[in-house]
C-alpha cells in the first residue's frame, strides 16, 4: 500500500506572549509515493519540531497533516498512539538503544513488552538484521557496537513494525562521512523496497543530496525545494 503525506499550512508555536518561539510557519508540502525527503536547514530553522508534528509526538498550533487522507492528530490520544505504533518508525540521532539488551534483544523489546507473537517477531528481527548487514553482530551487547552498528540498529528497530512513514533525526551526526553514507545508504534501501515514504533531517548536505527531494527550512519556513541525486529513480 503507497502512503501519502500532505501538509497545510502546518504551524507550531512554542510558548506565549514575549517568550513565543514561532518554530514552524505556514508549512506545506506534500510527499510522492515512495520518496525519500531530506529536510535540511540551519540548527534551530524547525526541523525536528516539523518531523515530531508529522510524527505524532507534537501537537500542531494550526495547519494540519494528512496520511492517506486521515488527519493526524484529529481524533483521541488513543488513535495518536496507535498512529505512531501502527504508522511511525522513528530513528534518532541518539539512537536510544538499550545498552544492557543485545542488538537482537533491541528489536524485541515493544513485542516482549506488547502482546505480538515473539516467536514471529524474532524472525522478522533475524530477517532485518541480516539486511542490514548486521547478522554477525547479532549478539552483542549494544555498548559493544560501533556508531554505525548501533544507528542500523536502530533503523532495523524502527523497521519492526512495519511502518508506512519512516521519520529519522539526524541518524549520522556521530559518525564519520564514510560510515555516514552507509547508514543512509542502507536506510534509502529499506525505505525503497518497502514503499514506504521517508523523512530524513541532516546537517550534512553530501547526506541530503543522496534523497530524492531535499527541503531547506529557515526560520521555521520551508524555503526550497530541489531535487537530490536519485530524483530519476522515483516512481512517477
Ligand atoms: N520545547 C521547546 N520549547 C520552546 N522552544 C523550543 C522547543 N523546542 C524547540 N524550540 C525552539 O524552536 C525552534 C526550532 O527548534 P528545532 O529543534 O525544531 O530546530 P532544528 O532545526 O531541529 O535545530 P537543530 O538543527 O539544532 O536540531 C528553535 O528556536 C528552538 O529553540
Ligand atoms: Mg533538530
Amino acid at each position: 500500500m503507497t502512503t501519502t503525506l500532505v501538509v497545510q499550512g502546518l504551524e507550531k508555536t512554542y510558548g506565549s506572549g514575549d517568550d513565543a518561539v514561532r518554530a514552524v510557519r505556514n508549512v506545506s508540502f506534500e510527499t510522492r509515493p515512495g520518496e525519500f525527503v531530506a529536510l535540511v536547514g540551519p540548527s534551530g530553522s524547525g526541523k525536528t519540531t516539523l518531523l515530531a508534528m508529522v510524527g505524532g509526538l507534537l501537537a500542531p498550533t494550526g495547519g494540519r497533516i494528512l496520511v492517506n487522507d486521515r488527519e493526524v492528530g484529529g481524533t483521541s490520544k488513543r488513535d495518536l498512539a496507535r498512529y505512531r505504533r501502527e504508522m511511525i518508525g522513528f530513528v534518532f540521532q541518539a539512537n536510544n538503544l538499550l545498552p544492557f539488551l543485545t542488538a537482537w534483544e533491541n528489536l524485541l523489546v515493544p513485542a516482549i513488552l506488547g502482546s505480538t507473537d515473539k516467536k514471529e517477531a524474532g524472525a522478522r528481527a533475524d530477517r532485518l538484521l541480516e539486511e542490514l548487514g548486521l547478522t554477525k553482530r547479532r549478539n552483542a551487547l549494544a555498548t559493544q557496537l560501533s556508531g554505525g552498528e548501533r544507528q542500523r540498529v536502530a533503523i532495523a528497530r524502527a523497521l519492526m513494525n512495519d511502518p508506512r512513514l519512516v521519520l529519522v533525526d539526524e541518524p549520522t551526526a556521530s559518525l564519520d562521512s564514510a560510515r555516514g553514507r552507509q547508514v543512509v545508504e542502507s536506510l534509502i534501501q529499506e525505505v525503497r523496497s518497502r514503499d514506504v515514504l521517508g523523512i530524513m533531517v541532516t546537517h550534512d548536505m553530501a547526506m541530503a543530496e543522496l534523497a530524492d527531494r531535499v527541503l531547506e527550512m529557515h526560520d521555521g519556513e520551508i524555503r526550497e525545494h530541489r531535487a537530490g541525486k536519485l530524483a530519476d529513480q522515483v516512481p512517477k
